[in-house]
């Protein structure tokens, strides 16, 4: 590539090196029969060589590029030129979500900011959750797979990779993957389900709040025995900013049983929207919420997102304020009795003339039965 640009088929010309991860190296490229910049993603040869893992390879890339989502990268062609495979996709201007939080910590010693956070998870969520609906699992859901552009969008890239990755070489003893963030049931070797996903956006919460990972291990063994029989450490422990409620959202999010999690990353989106709504409505910005924990504000809150994990999964396409039926009334005390009721008086003064009326008539009683 250093004397003379490679390009692919004649149409991809491949500018720079982007970045490279376990399966694949990614180029800043130009589409030269479009005349647009795209990324192209060439996979290391090593999983080139098996047939089997090209043929699934090839299956699952269709169907990601059948996703078509404002939090998810397109994947625009798949090809090949002579031992090479590549996946061209849109190129997104920005740093993945790992560089974020790597830097936001060693600029700032500090973690992101809860309302920004939530505001990237929701549209991780939004992107997985649109992929979970079209029966899609992602799998290698991790930081490294979520880009996010300057103004703070976000696009979840890697779809359907890690799925291919795992059909293939089920039955051996690799589990696939990315260890810090697997799910339990990827640890122990099984499919990956929606739920696994909803697991592995717990973990990035985690990170993204505290700037630190839930379970550190040597190794990846290590690693999935605490995904597997580790409780998580409670978020408050590395920072204490972080409310009670999203607390036990995540701690929710991080069950071992998949039973106990929130089922898809849609359902998990909308938890934590209204969680963002009503921190908003009832004591302000979320991240002050924390300020006086055994307030009252901070009780209503806590109620609330009780109510929020009862809720059934609605319809698809259901929004929000149907989800979550105003909440606010259910919670908040009202008053005992403002102003006065004039009806009731009036009513009470008529029942009370009743019965002033009735004593002549009990006194000319009385004197007939008596007299
Ligand atoms: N669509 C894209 N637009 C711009 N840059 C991208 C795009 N996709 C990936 N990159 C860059 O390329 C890098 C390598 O991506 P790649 O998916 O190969 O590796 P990874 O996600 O770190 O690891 P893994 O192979 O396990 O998925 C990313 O970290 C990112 O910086
Ligand atoms: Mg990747």
């Amino acid at each position: 590539m250093e004397n003379e640009p490679t390009i692919l088929n004649g149409r991809y010309k491949l500018i720079r090196r982007a970045g490279a991860g376990g399966m694949s190296t990614v180029y800043k490229a130009q589409d030269l029969s479009l005349g647009r910049l795209v990324a192209v993603k060439m996979l290391h040869e090593t999983l080139t060589g098996d047939a089997e893992f090209l043929r699934r390879f090839q299956q699952e890339a269709h169907a990601a590029a059948n996703l078509s989502h404002s939090n998810i990268v397109t994947v625009h062609d798949i090809g090949q030129d002579g031992h090479l495979y590549y996946i061209v996709m849109e190129y997104v201007e920005g740093k993945t979500l790992k560089e974020l939080i790597r830097q936001q910590v060693e600029t700032t010693g500090r973690p992101l900011p809860i309302n920004r956070a939530l505001e990237l998870v929701v549209q991780i969520c939004a992107g997985v959750g649109y992929a979970h609906r079209a029966g899609l699992v992602h799998c290698d859901v991790k930081p490294q797979n979520v880009v996010v552009t300057r103004d703070d969008r976000i696009k979840v890239t890697d779809f359907g990779i890690a799925r291919a990755l795992s059909q293939t070489f089920s039955g051996d003893d690799t589990v696939w993957g990315t260890p810090q963030y697997f799910s339990p049931e990827q640890a122990a070797g099984q499919a990956a389900t929606p739920a696994s996903d909803v697991y592995s956006i717990g973990i990035i919460l985690f990170e993204l709040l505290t700037g630190r990972l839930p379970f550190e291990g040597e190794n990846p063994a290590a690693l999935a025995i605490k995904h597997l029989r580790e409780a998580p450490p409670p978020v408050t422990r590395y920072n204490p900013a972080v409310p009670q409620q999203l607390e036990r959202i995540i701690g929710k999010v991080l069950s071992k049983e998949q039973a106990g999690r929130y089922r898809t990353a849609e359902q998990l989106g909308r938890i934590l929207t209204a969680y963002q709504q009503s921190s908003r409505e009832e004591t302000g910005p979320v991240s002050s919420t924390r300020r006086n924990p055994a307030g009252a504000a901070g009780q209503n809150v806590a109620e609330r997102e009780t109510v929020f994990y009862q809720q059934q999964t609605p319809p698809r396409g259901q929004r929000r304020e149907e989800i979550n039926p105003e909440p606010v009334t259910v919670h908040i005390p009202v008053p005992a009795r403002e102003g006065t009721d004039w009806t009731a008086v009036s009513l009470g003064i008529l029942a009370l003339l009743s019965l002033l009326g009735l004593i002549p008539l009990w006194y000319i009683i009385y004197l007939r039965y008596t007299g």
